[in-house]
């Protein structure tokens, strides 16, 4: 990898102080690194009207995506505000978002701080896909 997860988790870390989230008060950042070997930072974006809001990871894919990106090979999240280690981890839907772009490795904060690293299909097994 040309970044090492620490400078991913603290990329994420520093994008997520750009968080729009007035409503949770849980700011998150994350960075998607796309097969072209760029970072595509997204926040999350809370709306008053709840579900339009979007998490963190949709940002970032969504960034990747405009810039032409089909394949992400991982993503680092950083939840600023978490108040336990398991806070940290993708939410569901977003689970799903990146097993659309064929995310191998998730980084977030684990014991301490630390980066852990896991392979998607641990946050992820059998995750649904139309293609081969
Ligand atoms: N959130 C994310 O950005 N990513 C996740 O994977 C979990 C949740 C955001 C959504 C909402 O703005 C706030 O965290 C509280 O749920």
């Amino acid at each position: 990898m040309k970044h090492t997860p620490h400078e991913l988790l603290a990329a994420a870390r520093a994008v997520a102080e750009n968080a729009y989230a007035p409503y949770s008060h849980f700011r998150v950042g994350a960075v998607a690194v796309g097969d072209d070997g760029r970072l595509y930072p997204g926040v999350n974006v809370e709306n008053a009207a709840y579900p339009s809001g979007v998490c963190a990871e949709a940002s970032a894919i969504s960034a990747a995506a405009t810039a032409g990106v089909r394949k992400i090979d991982a993503v680092a999240v950083a939840c600023i505000d978490a108040a336990r280690e398991d806070q940290n981890y993708p939410c569901g839907q977003c689970r799903q978002r990146l097993n659309e772009f064929r995310v191998e490795t998730v980084i977030v904060a684990g014991p301490g701080g630390e980066p852990r690293i896991h392979p998607f299909g641990e946050l992820l097994p059998f995750g649904f896909r139309l293609d081969e």
